[in-house]
C-alpha cells in the first residue's frame, strides 16, 4: 500500500505540491473536517479522476462555527482518517494545528457576496467568510490545479465557485453529487452524533425533499405549496424541528416564488443539538 504523507504546515504542502508539479503531475484538493465518511471518499474518486495526485485536507475550521458547542463536539478521529486515506490511496494528508492555520495575529479574511446571504448564510452568520477565507488559505498553500466539493453543501459550493472565478484564484472547482445511506439520509459527520431515535426520525429530511419533488413533477409550479408538502413530512415526526425549507435560484442561491428551470430546494432541520442540511433538484 503506498504511504500517505501527513503534512501539517502550509510551508510542508507547498513544498509537496510544487514537487508534484515540477513532475508534470496535476494535484487534487478534497478539502474536509475529517470524521471520512463514504461521502468525502466519493470525492476522493472523482479527484482520482481529474489529477494525478490527491491531496486530502482535514482541518475543523473554528472560524465557520457559529456555536462553540458544535465546533467542540466535532468528531476529531484523526488516526482512523489518515489510516481511511491511506486505503483509497490519497497521496497527502493535510492536517495543520489551529495556531499553524491561524497564528497570532492573524487578522485577514475573506468576505463572500450576496451568495451567501440567504439559507445557511442566514441562519449561521458568519459562518460562510470562515468558509471562504479557510478554502482560500487551502487554495494558496496546496495550489491545487482541481478542486472538489460536494452537492450535499450547494451553498457553500456556489459561493467557493463564485469565490474562485471573482478572485482569480485559477482552481478547476467539480461538484460532486450527495452520497445518500440506503433509507436516503445523506451522510455527514454529524449523523454519527444522532441517538437511534434521532437517526431514525432523521429520514424525515430526504422524505420531505422527495415530498418536494413529487408535487413539483405533479406540476406545482408555487413554492408555497411545494415547502408546505416537504414540512408537513417533517411535521408528521416528532423530533423534527426545521429551521428553514427554502425553494432556491441554484445560480443566486435566492428564495424563488416559482419553480423556474434547475431550481433547487434546500432544508436545515435539528435534531436534538445535530443540525443536518440536504437539498435536492426539483
Ligand atoms: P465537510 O463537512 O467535512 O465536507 C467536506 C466535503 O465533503 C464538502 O465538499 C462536502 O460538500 C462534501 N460532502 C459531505 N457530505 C457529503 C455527502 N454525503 N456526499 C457527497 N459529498 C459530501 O464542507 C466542509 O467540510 C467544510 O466547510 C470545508 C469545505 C472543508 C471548509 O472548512
Amino acid at each position: 500500500m503506498p504511504v500517505t504523507q501527513v503534512l501539517t504546515s502550509p510551508g510542508d504542502v507547498r513544498a509537496w505540491s510544487d514537487g508534484v508539479r515540477c513532475d508534470g503531475e496535476r494535484v487534487a484538493l478534497v478539502a474536509t473536517m475529517g470524521a471520512l465518511h463514504v461521502g468525502h471518499d466519493s470525492l476522493v474518486s472523482l479527484a482520482n479522476e481529474h489529477a494525478d495526485r490527491v491531496l486530502v485536507s482535514i482541518f475543523v475550521n473554528p472560524l465557520q462555527f457559529d456555536r462553540d458547542t458544535d465546533f467542540d463536539a466535532y468528531l476529531r478521529p484523526i488516526d482512523d482518517d489518515v489510516a481511511r486515506c491511506e486505503r483509497l490511496g490519497v497521496d497527502a494528508v493535510y492536517a495543520p494545528t489551529a495556531s499553524a492555520m491561524y497564528p497570532a495575529g492573524f487578522e485577514t479574511t475573506v468576505t463572500p457576496g450576496a451568495l451567501a446571504d440567504s439559507m445557511e448564510g442566514a441562519a449561521r452568520p458568519g459562518h460562510f467568510a470562515g468558509v471562504t477565507t479557510v478554502v482560500t488559505k487551502l487554495f494558496a498553500a496546496v495550489r491545487p490545479d482541481v478542486a472538489v466539493f460536494g452537492e450535499k453543501d450547494f451553498q457553500q459550493l456556489a459561493v467557493i465557485r463564485r469565490m474562485t472565478a471573482d478572485l482569480d484564484l485559477g482552481v478547476e472547482i467539480v461538484a460532486a453529487p450527495t452520497v445518500r445511506e440506503s433509507d436516503g439520509l445523506a451522510l455527514s459527520s454529524r449523523n454519527q452524533r444522532l441517538s437511534d431515535e434521532q437517526r431514525f426520525a432523521a429520514v424525515s429530511v430526504p422524505r420531505a425533499l422527495d415530498a418536494a419533488v413529487v408535487a413539483a413533477r405533479a406540476g406545482e409550479r408555487s413554492s408555497g405549496p411545494i415547502t408546505a408538502a416537504a414540512m408537513a413530512v417533517l411535521e408528521r415526526t416528532p423530533l423534527a424541528r426545521p429551521e428553514y425549507m427554502t425553494v432556491f435560484d441554484p445560480e443566486t442561491c435566492q428564495p424563488l416564488d416559482a419553480v423556474a428551470a434547475g431550481a433547487r430546494i434546500a432544508t436545515a432541520v435539528w435534531f436534538g443539538d445535530v443540525r443536518l442540511i440536504d437539498n435536492r433538484a426539483l
